[in-house]
């Protein structure tokens, strides 16, 4: 109770921040000796450089978890602590037990809640909505947000639309319940309508074999729609973030955007009129790591001071679904 009597509010607020990336690194020239591509080419389309391979029998799960183990040590929370896990990923290790149980026994989180949400590239914003409502609903006060993939493992490296985009890589925040400002606001929303322009269409329900003859394990994407849907979606999911916290754009310190494309990324920061210096840009190093791509980026601005505490930042995402969201916190 507060010094009024009144219950004051709880807000999820960042505690701690992780990353990783397998140590596999492949360039766009490397790419060049397997696809009719160019580094000229892939640099100037995508902005992305470089992308890291998960190796031969890491997974998803293994990038999770050290990523995890990162953003406990830098929250100072012990995995025991942990009320909740929620897993944002589209690649997950097995199709069950989910990968956020996997997780969750490795850190020694045992018996707490433990989930994955599919959400493809908007998993982590997804993940990170659902435990902000536990917070704050006072169902959890310790909850730790992943966002992880292995996308290279459904990539089809003899199409060069789609072989120079993706990469691996994982993020993770650990969350906890605070009188003090913390996460303020979250949207999410889906088109299942436009699945085609992105996704692959290989399960279990359809049937792995028929589809794998068909279609094979990989992704199809037509890119230059998924483009324009990217970027109306985020504009307007910004509009909408905006005008729910009654924010002017110029209150936003940091954008926090879905590492997918550089000239996404550069169309949103236009809408919000703010400098590419006020942008985290992470995905020259790494690709798309589709879930794992908004935590790394915010990881990265946070451990290399750009962002401090009491800042107001904007994160997004779009991805296969389609899906999109934001959030808007101060960190
Ligand atoms: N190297 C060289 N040439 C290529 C390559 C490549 N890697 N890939 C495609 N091309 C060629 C095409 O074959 C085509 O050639 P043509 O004109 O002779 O037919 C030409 O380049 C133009 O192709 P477009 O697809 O029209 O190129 P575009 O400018 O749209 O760029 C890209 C393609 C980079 C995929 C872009 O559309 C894009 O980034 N879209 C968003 C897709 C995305 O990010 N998806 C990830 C998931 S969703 C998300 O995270 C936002």
């Amino acid at each position: 109770m507060s010094e009024t009597g009144a219950t004051p509010r709880v807000y999820a607020r960042i505690a701690g921040t992780g990353s990783y990336l397998p140590a596999n690194v492949v360039t766009n020239d490397d790419l060049s000796k397997v696809v009719d591509t160019s580094d000229e080419w892939i640099a100037s389309r995508t902005g992305i450089r470089q992308r890291h391979v998960a190796a031969e029998g890491e997974t998803t799960g293994d990038l999770a978890y050290h990523a995890s183990v990162r953003a406990l040590e830098a929250a100072g929370v012990e995995a025991s602590e942990l009320d909740l896990i929620v897993l944002g990923t589209t690649t997950p290790d097995l199709v069950f037990p989910s990968t956020a149980c996997l997780l969750q026994h490795r850190l020694g989180a045992n018996g707490c809640g433990a989930f994955d949400v599919n959400a493809a590239c908007s998993g982590f914003v997804y993940a990170l909505s659902v435990a902000d409502k536990f917070i704050r609903t006072g169902a959890a006060r310790t909850v730790l947000v992943v966002g992880a993939e292995t996308l290279t493992r459904m990539v089809d490296w003899s199409d060069r639309a789609t072989c120079v985009l993706f990469g691996d890589g994982a993020g993770a925040v650990v969350l906890k319940a605070d009188t003090e400002t913390g996460i303020l606001s979250t949207h999410l929303h889906a088109d299942g309508g436009k699945k085609e322009l992105l996704w692959n269409p290989v399960g279990v329900s359809v049937g792995f074999k028929e589809q794998e003859k068909n279609a094979g394990v990989r992704i199809h994407m037509t890119g230059n729609e998924v483009f324009k849907h990217a970027v109306k979606a985020l504009d307007s999911v910004v509009e909408e973030t905006l005008a729910e916290n009654g924010l002017d754009r110029r209150a936003i310190d940091w954008l926090i955007p879905h590492q997918a494309n550089l000239r996404i990324i550069e169309a949103t920061a236009k809408r919000l009129d703010l400098p590419m210096d006020r942008v985290v840009v992470t995905v020259d190093r790494h690709g798309n790591t589709s879930s794992g791509s908004v935590p790394l980026a915010l990881d990265e601005a946070v451990r290399s001071g750009r962002v401090e505490r009491g800042q107001l930042l904007l994160l997004e995402a779009f991805g296969g679904g389609f899906t999109w969201g934001s959030a808007l916190l101060r960190y």
